[in-house]
Parts: C-alpha cells; structure tokens; sequence
C-alpha cells in the first residue's frame, strides 16, 4: 500500500519505562509485545521504539555499543523477531530508532580510534590537536553542558561530542563509517522493520573550519549548536544515505531536526528531499526561545503557537508530510508545559489530544499521553536519571541561580517527567513491574491516572483519545483534506479547517482558563464531538475541545 504511514496514527515506546515482563524494574520487549492489543486499541498503526540496542545507558541507549543487536536489558533478537511478527499480525510496524550521529565511548569502533593515530578506525571519530596552551580545539558547549571536547590521553589529542563526554560524534566524511552505518540499518530492514526515527541527525556534517564564538555562559563556552547543527552540504551525505538504504522501501522515515526552520523543510522532506517527514521542534521550543538553556525560559504566546504549526503546515502543503505531535521523551508532559499552573489535567490533555489527532500529518502520541499523564515533581536533583537534567541544574547554579531556582527549572524541563513507568493500574509499581524497585520511581498520581481505570471511565483521557482516533481512520478528510488555521490572532482559542471537495470539519479547542465567546458563525455549524456534555454552542467552555461539522 501506497504511503501507508499517511493514514496512520503512530506511538512511540520509551522501552525502559513502558512495560517489564520479566521483573527486573525495567521495561522490556516481551513487556511490550504483551501490550500490543492495548495499542492496536488506539488505532494505532507504527511504534517508535527509542534505542534498544546494547548500551552503556549513559543516555539510556542514545549511547549505542553495537548497532546490529539488542540489550539483554531488552530480551534477545528472538524477543525482536516475535515483537515484529505479533505486531504484524495487528496490521503494526515497528519503527527503529537510528543515532548515527556519535557511538558510545564503549563501542569497539571507538576503543580502536582512541588507541593511536595510525590504527584503521583512526578517522572515524573526530579527533584533534589541543590549542597551543593546551586548551581545547575551541570554546563549544556541549548540549548536556560542558566542554564539547574531552582529552585522551591515549591518544593525545581531543575528540568531539556534541553530546555527553561518552557519545563521541562519528566522522561522516570517512565513507567506511558512512558505510557501516548504512549497512547496520539494512541489517534491521532484514528483520523487518518498517521504517526509522534518525536521531540528531541535523549534527553529522561538522563545518569546515572549527571556531571560537562569543561566550554565552558565565563558564566562557558557547552552544555548540549554532555552529554545527544543519551545515552546508549536509544534505549531500543524506542523499547517499536515502539511496543506499530507505529509496524503493515500504518504510518510512522521520528525521530529528532541531535546528531546521519551517521554510526549509522542503530540502528535507518529500519527492527531492532526504526523509518523508521531519520532526521540526519550533513549536515545542517555544518556551525556550535562547536556545536549549533550560534557565533561561520565555514568555510564549498561543498565537505563536498557532504561527509555528502554521509554517510547518505550509511548507509541507504540497510536499513532503508533517508529523504532529507535542510529547517525546525529552520533553515534559504536554498538560504541565502547555496549559496554566493549576488547568484541569483531564480537560487539557483531551484539548491537546483533539489537535493531534485532528491537524494534517502522521500524529505521534507518546506513551502516557495518552493517559493525561503529567510531570513529576520530584525536590532533590539526586532523583534525577536523565544526564541532561543534571548537567542543566549544574549550569544553573553557576550561571547564579539559587538550588531551589535551579531545582524549579528542572521540575519544569526535565525529560524525566516523561519517562516515568507507564501507568497501567492501581496495582504495585502502577502495574507495570513485579520489581520490588523501578529504574525510575512511578508517578505518585497512579492511583486515578492509569489504563485500568481509564478504560471503564467513558469520559476518560484514553476514551477520548480511542474515540478521536478512530474518527480520525473513518473520516478521509482527516488525513489528506485541507488545512486552514481559523482565528489565526486569538489568544484563547485554537481553531482550524480541515476539507475535502465533500465535506468540512472544523476544529476548535479553548486553551485558556476562562469561558469565551464564540464567533457568531461557529454557531451554525453542527457539532459532532464535544468534550463538554452541558454546552453552549455560542461558548467554550475552559479546555473545552469541540469538532464541527461545517
Ligand atoms: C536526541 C534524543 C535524545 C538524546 C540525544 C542524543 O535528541 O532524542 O534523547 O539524548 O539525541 O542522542
């Protein structure tokens, strides 16, 4: 079938925390093999599956240590190969997370690199010379804080890592790397799989010269992003890469692309691009307008919310395919982060849930999601797992934040919010593992926020969600009809058209805490859906979410 990835609804899997099945305290694949009837449930027709690959877990399996296996963490490959052949069986792809932008510092390719610099793999990471004082090649900050270069002395010189000091970036410019990459993703087409998430993908073409820039933190570093994310001639490795292993496939492929602007997404995507779709992060990243420095939040407005969906709607019109979403596993939970402190969390996820599901392109749901499940609030950064939480508190304090400042950032931002155990039931570690201890404590709100419950409660998050998705396969207009932002200037309000030449489906969902008034025409469209049961067709409701007809 033609593009089958269009008319789906996709979910992705953060494996370590969705579902043990053989009690350990961390997620595995038979743990989601046995959910595979929940998911098929939800409509759902692909699941991303965040690395599963064996990893030293630095960044819980964004450092990978051999890319044609599985973590025993995980199961074995025969744990794979039922996974795909029972998800088969439900008309469900498995979705494979690629990071081929750096390894794990255990990988062998990298223990050979550091050895010397004659040896084969002597090129395959990105090495040089300290400064003439010594210092490093230059004053980049990595993402996860820090200097972007680590000295070996093995070696004697500095290797980069855009990310921690364990995830060495890969040197795309040597074309045996380029190969062995391009060969493990074959391996995994073999298997099966259909289709790929290319992590950090935006970061693999390093510029030509290596500079300096102006100091943005009291440490005298500067985000290495601005000087390597999406640089000249990039594309021209990702073409070789969609030609030697996604072209002629009955796959898909999805890029993740921080630091590419809406209006450059048809390089990218679609019939000349390099993927069929691209997470494009301006909508997300709103509150964090200066960049990945979680300290330094802004003020961000619904109509600007409105403006970056708008642009990515529009630039992939008429080529290309956007995939929506608002979760993943490195951002909060969707309910904290895009609604007011205190919101209904039932109401704004159902909100929130409506635009998913109802906007042009494959919607994402994140594991929890779907559940309303929100942040955690946990008080002592020791709690903490994810790397990137830590490093951000470290940065905080010395950039002159109190800890209790820096603690309230990271209570806000961390990507630990979103990887808590999946909620399954009121049960012992919320039903998710028999452990008398889980990898990451369980959301103390488990007793009214998990499937079980939700599944007998009719006006439930998961209801809802079940309801909107299967609206969204029956009606055609939902996947290739027109989109057309409504109300584009309004604060409270977000609204849209989605329209074939038969029919017209209008969306409109209150963000805001207060009742509003509607535009008078809205009252002559016929409402399908509502959230709300006692409504008021010249009103919403707070959170109220609404489908018309029109
Ligand atoms: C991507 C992943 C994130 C990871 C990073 C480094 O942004 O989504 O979880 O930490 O790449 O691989």
């Amino acid at each position: 079938m033609a593009e089958w990835w269009k008319k789906i609804v996709a979910y992705q899997i953060y494996p370590k925390s969705f579902s043990d099945a053989s009690g350990s305290g961390t997620g595995d694949l038979k743990g989601i093999t046995n959910h595979l009837d929940y998911l098929k449930e939800l409509s759902v027709g692909a699941i991303w599956i965040t690395p599963i690959y064996p990893s030293p877990m630095v960044d819980n399996g964004y450092d990978i240590s051999d890319y044609t296996e599985i973590d025993s963490a995980y199961g074995s490959m025969s744990d794979f190969e039922n996974l795909i052949a029972e998800a088969d069986k439900r008309g469900i792809k498995i979705v494979m997370d690629l990071v081929y932008n750096h390894s794990s510092d255990k990988h062998n390719w990298f223990l050979e690199s550091k050895k010397n610099k004659n040896n084969p793999k002597a090129d395959w990471y990105i090495w040089r010379d300290a400064k003439a004082d010594g210092s490093p090649p230059t004053n980049w900050r990595s993402i996860f804080g820090g200097s972007a270069w680590t000295w070996c002395e093995e070696r004697k010189q500095f290797y980069l890592h855009t990310f921690a000091v364990e995830q060495p970036d890969l040197n795309w410019e040597n074309p045996e790397v380029r190969q062995a990459l391009y060969d493990a993703a074959n391996f995994w087409l073999e298997k099966g799989v259909g289709g790929f998430r290319i992590d950090a993908i935006t970061y693999i073409k390093k510029p030509k010269k290596f500079l300096d820039g102006e100091p943005d933190g009291k440490d005298g570093l500067t985000t290495i992003h601005n000087f390597t994310a999406n640089t000249e001639g990039i594309l021209d490795f990702l073409r070789e890469f969609k030609e030697k292993v996604f072209a002629g496939k009955n796959i898909f492929t999805v890029g993740e692309a921080n630091g590419v602007a809406a209006e450059e997404l048809s390089r990218w995507v679609g019939k000349d691009g390099v993927f069929d779709m691209l997470f494009e992060f301006s909508h997300v990243n709103l509150p964090l307008k200066n960049g990945e420095i979680w300290c330094r939040p802004t003020e961000w407005k619904l109509s600007e919310l409105k403006q970056a969906i708008s642009n990515s709607q529009a630039a992939t019109k008429n080529n290309g395919w956007y995939p929506a979403f608002f979760e993943n596993h490195d951002k909060p939970r969707c309910v904290n982060y895009f609604f007011a402190k205190g919101a209904n969390k039932i109401k704004a996820a159902k909100a929130l849930a409506t635009v998913l599901l109802t906007m042009r392109g494959t919607p994402f749901i994140f594991q929890g999601q779907e559940l309303g499940m929100s942040n955690v609030s946990w008080n002592e950064i020791e709690k903490y797992n994810d790397i990137s939480s830590r490093s951000q508190f470290d940065f905080a304090i010395q950039e002159g934040f109190s800890a209790a400042e820096a603690i309230d950032f990271i209570k806000f931002f961390s990507r630990d919010n979103a990887r808590t155990p999946m909620q399954w039931s009121a049960e012992k570690n919320s039903g998710f593992s028999d452990a008398e201890k889980t990898w990451l404590p369980v959301n103390e709100n488990y007793l009214e926020v998990n499937a079980a419950a939700e599944e007998k409660n009719s006006d439930s998050v998961l209801n809802w969600y079940r309801k909107l998705s299967k609206f969204r396969s029956e009606n055609p207009e939902f996947i290739f009809g027109d989109f057309e932002m409504l109300l584009a200037e309004d604060e409270k309000i977000f609204a849209f058209a989605r329209s074939s030449e038969e029919k017209k489906f209008v969306t409109a969902v209150n963000f805001s805490q207060e009742k509003v008034e509607l535009p008078k025409n809205f009252a002559e469209k016929k409402i399908l859906i509502d959230s709300e049961k006692n409504s008021d067709k010249n009103f919403l409701q707070p959170l109220e979410a609404r489908i018309y007809q029109d």
